[in-house]
């Protein structure tokens, strides 16, 4: 597992900071471009508290969310619990059984939906079950993945597509603060190794924008070290920062 101090050890700040990133769900709709969602099975590894998973089920998918850390993975299935039904569109077959550890969703989700405990190294899905495998800043951070990115391509069904964010630490305000953060980083070398795998890289310029300068000081101190992230607070007013990402895709 990949520690994760941001949403491990404040998943109710991580919350807000999903809410502020990408406000009109740029990365949604790429997604349903490069494959449609309607009545896709959709995996998101490294789903967390689930955030992604509603929207994803909004655009038709029969979604499913694989969480290795079982606090979260329990917050994940309790969000697709409460989901209302009406604003759901029912999948077409049912998913598979959740693993032991977080609660099993309510029958009537269960058949759109479920939350599996698990890692992206070992997904515990049969070969060839799933349309569109999705990873949002979880695991698929360039070279290392490469367990990963096999277990993926077991589980995608011919056609299938898998499409993992992360972020571009080559563009954009919040790009110079990442590399700022990890100075042995090598941004080229990373998307070196994506295209050495098959992969495209579709560049967004997207923002956190959020409701007011209390949240975006939270969310800037839960991604950076402090010293760091008081020299960010220091010169950079407002509530909203430019924010580049790179969707990394293959079509299987
Ligand atoms: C930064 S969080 C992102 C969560 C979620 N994708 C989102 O956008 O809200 C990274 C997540 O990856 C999970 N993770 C860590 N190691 C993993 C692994 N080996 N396989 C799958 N997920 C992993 C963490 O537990 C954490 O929930």
């Amino acid at each position: 597992m990949r520690p994760s101090p941001n949403i491990w050890h404040t998943p109710d700040v991580y919350e807000l900071e999903n809410q502020a990133f990408d406000r009109a769900d740029q990365v949604g709709a790429a997604i349903d471009a490069l494959h449609p969602l309607a009545g896709a099975t959709l995996l998101d590894i490294g789903c967390g508290t689930g955030y992604h998973l509603p929207g994803f089920a909004d655009r038709g998918a029969r979604v499913l969310g694989l969480e290795p850390h079982p606090p979260l993975a329990r917050l994940a299935a309790a969000r697709l619990a409460d989901r209302p039904e009406s604003s759901a569109r029912q999948a077409p077959s049912p998913a598979p059984e959740p693993a032991p550890g977080p609660p099993a969703p309510s029958p009537a989700v269960a058949r759109r939906a479920g939350v599996l405990t698990g890692e992206a190294e070992h997904l515990p899905l049969a070969n060839a079950t799933v349309d569109v495998a999705v990873a949002r800043w979880a695991y698929f951070f360039g070279p290392g993945c490469e367990p990963g990115l096999a277990e993926v391509e077991r589980v995608l069904r011919p056609g299938g597509l898998a499409a993992f964010l992360d972020n571009d630490a080559t563009r954009s305000r919040f790009g110079g603060w990442f590399a700022a953060s990890l100075p042995a980083y090598d941004p080229i070398a990373v998307r070196r190794f994506w295209r050495r795998q098959g992969f495209t890289a579709l560049d967004l310029d997207l923002a956190w924008e959020c409701p007011d300068r209390a949240t975006f000081e939270a969310i800037v101190r839960i991604e950076f070290e402090p010293a760091l992230a008081d020299r960010i607070l220091a010169t950079h007013p407002g509530t909203s920062v430019d924010y580049a990402v790179t969707l990394w895709h293959r079509t299987h």
